[in-house]
């Protein structure tokens, strides 16, 4: 039975809640596989072999919420908290575009509206020294910030739904509102962006369910780029006990977002990298297609601490997952071969 619901995935019109449960939760191993080969074949049959590779510059590790989950939480105080100016960013981003990479992604927390100004000078000097694809991963900012932004030349917006579960959510966003999440994704469509979006598996009260309603939120929505990575516990958080999401739980994910969300970009996130050391290769076998490089300056790395033991992911670390899933480096890639 499972593998007739298998078979029909990629088919299914409007796959109910109840059905995409059963995606998830395959009853025997030889299902679990089953799982896994055809969420391996779409990836093949609709984007190919090649992995795209990106690369990210965690710019600043200062925010102004406090989600639970998060080692960047404003109520951590043990962090040491860093800003890199305009200046060092460029320099971070000659980095990316030296390796021939060809997206760029800027990621920091929260920061405050005042911001908004040097952000756009930084966008068009980006586009002007290297013309990059940028994509932002800066949190909830304001439609006309996303509008600034878009006008500036960014073209790709993150901002991860993290759960879509209600209860869930709020217990772990004091600052955030589901609704106005999802608002802000529907306004960094209108303002012209492409969406990235995604989600953590192992929140605490999160279910299977909760995890078969995000997958079909992200369909609903046609998000370009969906992320998905287990929870891992960061020290001075609220959660900083709770264990993390489970491997087995995050890779059927990661499959059925894949069967179900089309030709969406899914990354080898870096939380799956951190949580088994073959995390980034597996993930590529189950459905994913990218894989997002940090390409912070050595000095700020440490400090951008989102969880624990967060795995170095640089060119080496990818190329490695590449060569054993069998994948191909893209040839825009300058000086290596895997
Ligand atoms: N475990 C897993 N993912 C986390 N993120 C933040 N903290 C954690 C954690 N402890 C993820 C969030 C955020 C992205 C940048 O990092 O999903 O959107
Ligand atoms: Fe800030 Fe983002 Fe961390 Fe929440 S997940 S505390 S908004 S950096």
């Amino acid at each position: 039975a499972y593998g007739d619901l298998l078979n029909q995935a990629r088919e299914l019109k409007a796959p109910s809640l109840e059905e995409v449960v059963q995606l998830l939760s395959p009853p025997t191993p030889a299902d679990h596989r089953a799982l896994q080969g055809a969420a391996d074949a779409l990836r093949q049959e609709t984007l190919g072999d090649v992995v795209d590779i990106r690369g990210a510059v965690e710019f600043g590790n200062r925010c102004r919420k406090n989600c639970h989950y998060c080692g960047l939480r404003k109520e951590n105080h043990r962090l040491s908290r860093y800003r890199m100016d305009n200046e060092a960013i460029l320099a971070a981003v000659g980095d990316v575009y030296a390796l021939g990479i060809r997206t760029v992604i800027l990621q920091s927390g929260e920061e405050l509206p005042e911001a908004t100004e040097s952000l756009v000078e930084l966008i068009k000097s980006i586009k002007k020294q290297f013309g990059l694809r940028i994509t932002l991963s800066l949190g909830e900012r304001s439609f006309e910030d996303y509008r600034a932004f878009r006008r500036a030349g960014a073209n790709n917006y993150l901002l991860r739904i993290e759960t879509t579960d209600p209860e869930v959510f709020e217990r772990v966003h004091p600052d955030d509102d589901l609704q106005e999440r999802k608002q802000h994704l529907l306004w960094l469509r209108e303002a012209g962006f492409l969406l990235g979006t995604g989600g953590i598996v192992g929140l605490p009260g999160q279910k299977v369910a909760s995890i078969a309603q995000d997958i079909l939120y992200w369909r609903d929505l046609g998000a370009n780029m969906i992320g998905v990575g287990p929870f891992l516990p960061a020290e001075h958080t609220p959660l900083e006990n709770h264990p993390p999401g489970d491997l087995d739980l995050t890779l059927r994910a990661v499959a059925v977002t894949r069967l179900l969300c089309g030709r969406a970009f899914i990354p080898a996130t870096t939380s799956l990298a951190t949580l088994h050391p073959d995390g980034q290769r597996y993930a590529l076998e189950w459905g994913a297609n990218s894989i997002m490089l940090i390409n912070t300056p050595e000095t700020y790395r440490a400090n951008y601490h989102l969880y624990q033991k967060k795995a170095k992911v640089d060119l080496d670390f990818a190329c490695r997952s590449i060569k054993e899933a069998g994948r191909q480096l893209p040839n825009y890639i300058q000086g290596v071969t895997c």
